[in-house]
């Protein structure tokens, strides 16, 4: 049996921090409501031509060294990003290009804020097969791009940020079990209205910005997060109790303590990062992952659950032996 291993992880903040009180002074809002409602207190925004791949390239050289392996090592880069630098080349190849190393598969992953859980999943498959042996993978956003600044239902919500893994095969786990689900149904409630093959004028205008019905999304949220982890679960044979650190995608402090509630796992067992570095969407759980291991909560042997939930929707999880 071919496990894929985490073997070092990695992340990027950009340097502009937009606390609470920045935003009062542009939107109808305060640092009580932001706090009480989502529990952030400033976001970390990327610099006027700063690009998602500028952030994916430093959270990943923060990896490989973290791993101790050169990018020549790499044979699979994915890249979860919903705010690529470019229509196309992908990210991945952006990325690629700047760590010097032509030749691997490379592609980018669009599931909203799941989409690193989905990338992870995807790049174990890849490894398990047989075909791959060290993948990078990594969530990276500029969600500040695709913001209305004067919309208090979204602006207050959202951050930049990167976040990066080595995954290698092992002989031992590893990641244990993933799964991945959507339902297209819902894409009323959480969208950015504009594309390419649609809206495209109105997206060079700088028009189309994310569109929300949070107290919906919300619901849909702590609902599908806690079936998922039983999910999980249920098809490794593993409890509740074995869990050592759940690893949330960072929306809402109240969606992840409803979540841990569901779980019975102690707050002091659940990454939080959303209070620094607000929604960075498929940034959020490698961020929070690195911060973790970097800190030194989360040790080697330990069982870790990330769980994510998104626009489209999706909604997935990983559960994994670190
Ligand atoms: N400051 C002050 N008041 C505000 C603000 C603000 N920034 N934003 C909204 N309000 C007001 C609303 O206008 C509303 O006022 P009204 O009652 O007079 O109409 C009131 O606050 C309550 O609004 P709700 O939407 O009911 O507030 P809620 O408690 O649901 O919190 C929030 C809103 C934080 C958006 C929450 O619903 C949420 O976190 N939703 C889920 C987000 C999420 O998980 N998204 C998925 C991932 S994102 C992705 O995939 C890109």
């Amino acid at each position: 049996m071919i496990y894929s291993r985490i073997a070092g992880t990695g992340s990027y903040l950009p340097e502009k921090v937009v606390t609470n009180s920045d935003l009062e002074k542009i939107v109808d809002t305060t640092d009580q409501w932001i706090q009480d409602r989502t529990g952030i207190k400033k976001r970390h925004i990327a610099a006027d031509g700063e690009t998602t791949c500028d952030l994916a390239e430093k959270a990943s050289r923060n990896a490989l060294e973290a791993a101790g392996i050169t990018a020549s090592e790499i044979d699979l880069v994915i890249v979860a990003t919903t705010t690529p630098d470019l229509i196309f080349p992908s990210t991945a190849c952006l990325l690629q290009q700047r760590l010097g190393i032509a030749g691997p598969t490379a592609f980018d992953i669009q599931a909203v804020c799941t989409g690193f859980v989905y990338a992870l999943s995807i790049a174990e498959k890849f490894i398990k097969s047989g075909s791959h042996k060290r993948a990078l993978v990594v969530g990276a956003e500029t969600l500040s791009r695709i913001i209305d600044w004067s919309d208090r239902n979204t602006c207050v919500l959202f951050g930049d940020g990167a976040g990066a893994v080595i995954v290698e095969a092992s002989d031992e786990p590893g990641i244990i079990a993933s799964h991945l689900h959507a339902d297209g149904a819902y894409e009323s409630l959480l969208r950015v209205p504009v594309g390419v093959s649609s809206g495209f004028e109105q997206m060079i205008r700088g028009e189309g910005y994310v569109e929300m019905k949070g107290s919906e999304v919300f619901k849909m949220a702590v609902t599908t997060l806690g079936r998922i982890v039983d999910e999980t679960l249920a098809s490794t044979g593993l409890q509740k109790s074995d869990i050592d650190w759940l690893i949330p995608h960072q929306a809402n402090i109240r969606i992840i303590k409803a979540t841990a509630k569901k779980l019975r796992t102690p707050m002091d067992r659940v990454v939080v990062t959303v209070h620094d570095h607000g929604n960075t969407s498929a940034a959020s759980i490698p961020l929070a992952f690195d911060t973790a291991v970097r800190d030194g909560r989360i040790k080697r042997g330990e069982i870790l659950m990330m769980e994510a939930f998104g626009g489209g929707f999706t909604w997935g999880s990983v559960l994994l032996k670190y």
